[in-house]
């Protein structure tokens, strides 16, 4: 299923990361992201960077996505797989931060990364190897 980048179970993936993309207020950097996240209910919640004036204020798509979905529920475990998607060439992986608050929630995670015409899919436990978690201090 998510093993395969051109499985068609992205698709709701997809199609929600790209609606929510349109929605990102991004005008400091013009770089819009969306974002989706598909928990263990079978929910797909979508996210958008949402930038400030105050840029360090700014907040990634992934991470919109990510609290939107615990909003709505999700806890530790309850991932199956995200998405992130631009429209520029080169695709766009989560940052350190993003791939933090996603290993809060899932050790391992499929991330398939698209943009128009490109897909490639990662890992979480490949993007953020020795991660930090909360059982290093309990
Ligand atoms: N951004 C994301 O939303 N997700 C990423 O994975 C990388 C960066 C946003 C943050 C900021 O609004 C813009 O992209 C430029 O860094």
């Amino acid at each position: 299923m998510f093993d395969d980048p051109l499985s068609p179970s992205w698709t709701p993936l997809l199609e929600a990361a790209w609606q929510a993309r349109e929605h990102a207020h991004a005008p400091y950097s013009h770089f819009q992201v969306g974002a989706a996240l598909l928990t263990t209910t079978g929910e797909v919640v979508a996210g958008c960077n949402v930038e400030n004036a105050a840029y360090p204020v700014t907040l990634c798509a992934e991470r919109g996505a990510l609290s939107a979905a615990v909003a709505a529920g999700l806890r530790p475990g309850g991932l199956v797989a995200a998405v992130v998607v631009t429209d520029v060439v080169e695709l766009t992986p989560p940052c350190g931060a993003c791939r933090q608050a996603l290993v809060e929630f899932a050790a391992t995670l499929p991330v398939l990364l698209a943009n128009r015409t490109s897909r490639r899919l990662h890992h979480l436990e490949n993007l953020l190897p020795h991660s930090f978690t909360g059982s290093h201090f309990q």
